[in-house]
């Protein structure tokens, strides 16, 4: 069968190299992909805004499968779009992504489903949000209610930076904004919790602690991820119990009461407080890197999984992993997440010889006259995984240093918590 993937970065790769494993697949199609996804894969660049031009391709090309990576097109229709043509999609309907498109839309469900979240109230003006950040306790977070690639989420320490997010994000910094959150600060562990669904089942599909901070010690600017490891040293089977009883079950029967199915991967993301879990926040999609963290622990055909997904069968399949730590480091280019410079050479990829427990994804990278260069501020994914979190750490990083790029960076403290 022929299979299609929407989105260029780590994550895309990473389903990419899973699904190629499938002896089923004879042909995978990358929109646009990455010079990593080129070699296994076809890219063809499109205008992914452009829906109908991709829905003319997949049926040109008879693409019988097709797995959304990003959010964006999810958020915006995408599946609801391609079903209408008879395309089978993997991910969520544009209603179902409202759980990331909209935290307010989730908040809601929470407060109506009692599922355990920050305490939160939702603001409509500069006015009315000021006059209550003044009276407020800090630290403080602020949220922007729309997609805003992980910048829209605000931790204030006192009343000047809590004023500051309100005027940003008013002004129109996210886009147009007719309302914010102003939410409790919960002092926890983060934890990424991963889930996947068929429209009537699902199952669990793994955990992961990401760091999203640039800088080592978990300091400085929001990313979208510097780095991840599986399992969470948080996941034991009494809170995984917590979790699909306090959160997953009952925002699927919010979302079933409100005549929607979900069908996907769905990432909760989570704050672990004294044992207790916290909904943070639902993507609608895999994580990045958690995603290429995962992914190389699956034993089970990936494509298997997604085709049972679309056809309402999950409950007919055993996911199987492999019993391993896995741990990504994310390399980025210098400047990331502010400005950075673009083409940029990366001379020594050919110098890294991966053995069969180590893993290069692309994520922000193209290939002209056989070179690779830099495009994106996330560049690649080094992985590795091993029956210890320290071995799959020292082979990630020998690997960095065999590739020594001047043009990036990377946090050498990813895993602190999990390292001896
Ligand atoms: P989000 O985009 O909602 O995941 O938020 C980005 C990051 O902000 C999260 O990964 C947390 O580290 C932090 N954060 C968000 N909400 C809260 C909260 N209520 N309490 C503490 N930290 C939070
Ligand atoms: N790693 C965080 C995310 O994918 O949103």
């Amino acid at each position: 069968m022929k299979v299609g993937i929407i989105g260029s970065g780590g994550r895309e790769h990473s389903i990419c190299k899973s699904l190629k494993l499938s002896k089923k697949i004879d042909k995978i199609y990358c929109f646009p992909g990455n010079a990593g996804t080129a070699e296994i894969a076809e890219n063809i660049v499109i205008d992914l805004e452009n829906f109908e031009i991709l829905k003319n391709i997949i049926l040109e090309k008879k693409i019988d499968l097709i797995v959304v990576g990003p959010e964006k097109p999810l958020v915006d229709g995408i599946v609801d779009y391609l079903e209408k043509f008879n395309i089978k999609v993997f991910g969520p309907s544009k209603k179902a992504s409202q759980l990331e498109g909209s935290k307010i839309f989730t908040k809601q469900l929470c407060k109506e489903f009692k599922i355990p979240t920050a305490n939160f109230g939702i603001f409509f003006n500069k006015k009315e949000s000021i006059e209550f950040l003044i009276k407020s306790k800090y630290p403080i977070v602020i949220k922007a209610d729309n997609l805003a690639s992980g910048k829209g989420v605000y931790i204030c320490n006192n009343f000047n930076e809590s004023s500051f997010a309100v005027n940003e994000i008013f002004d129109g910094k996210f886009g147009e904004a007719k309302n914010l959150l102003i939410e409790e600060f919960l002092n926890g562990e983060e934890m990424s919790f991963f889930t996947i669904h068929d429209g009537k089942t699902f199952k669990t599909f793994g955990t992961a602690q990401d760091h999203k901070r640039v800088l080592e010690g978990d300091k400085g600017k929001n990313t979208g991820g510097m780095g991840a490891y599986s399992p969470s040293r948080l996941i034991n089977k009494k809170l995984e119990n917590k979790i699909l009883k306090k959160i997953i079950n009952p925002t699927l029967q919010g979302l079933s009461k409100l005549g929607y199915e979900y069908k996907g991967f769905l990432y909760t993301g989570l704050m672990i407080v004294d044992n207790e879990p916290y909904l943070i926040e639902y993507n609608v999609r895999m994580g990045d890197p958690e995603c290429q963290t995962l992914l190389p622990k699956l034993k089970t055909d990936l494509n298997i999984i997604l085709v049972a997904c679309c056809e309402g069968k999950l409950n007919e399949l055993n996911i199987e992993w492999h019993n391993k730590k896995s741990l990504c480091i994310v390399l980025c280019s210098n400047g990331y997440p502010d400005k950075f410079k673009k083409n940029i050479e990366i001379p020594n990829i050919e110098n890294i010889k991966l053995n069969s427990s180590e893993y290069l994804f692309h994520a922000g990278t193209i290939k002209k006259n056989k070179k690779i260069y830099a495009v994106g501020g996330r560049v690649l994914n080094l992985v590795a995984i091993s029956d210890d979190f320290n071995t799959a750490k020292k082979n990630v990083i020998n690997n960095l240093k065999k590739l020594n790029w001047l043009g990036g960076f990377y946090r050498k403290d990813i895993g602190y918590k999990v390292l001896k």
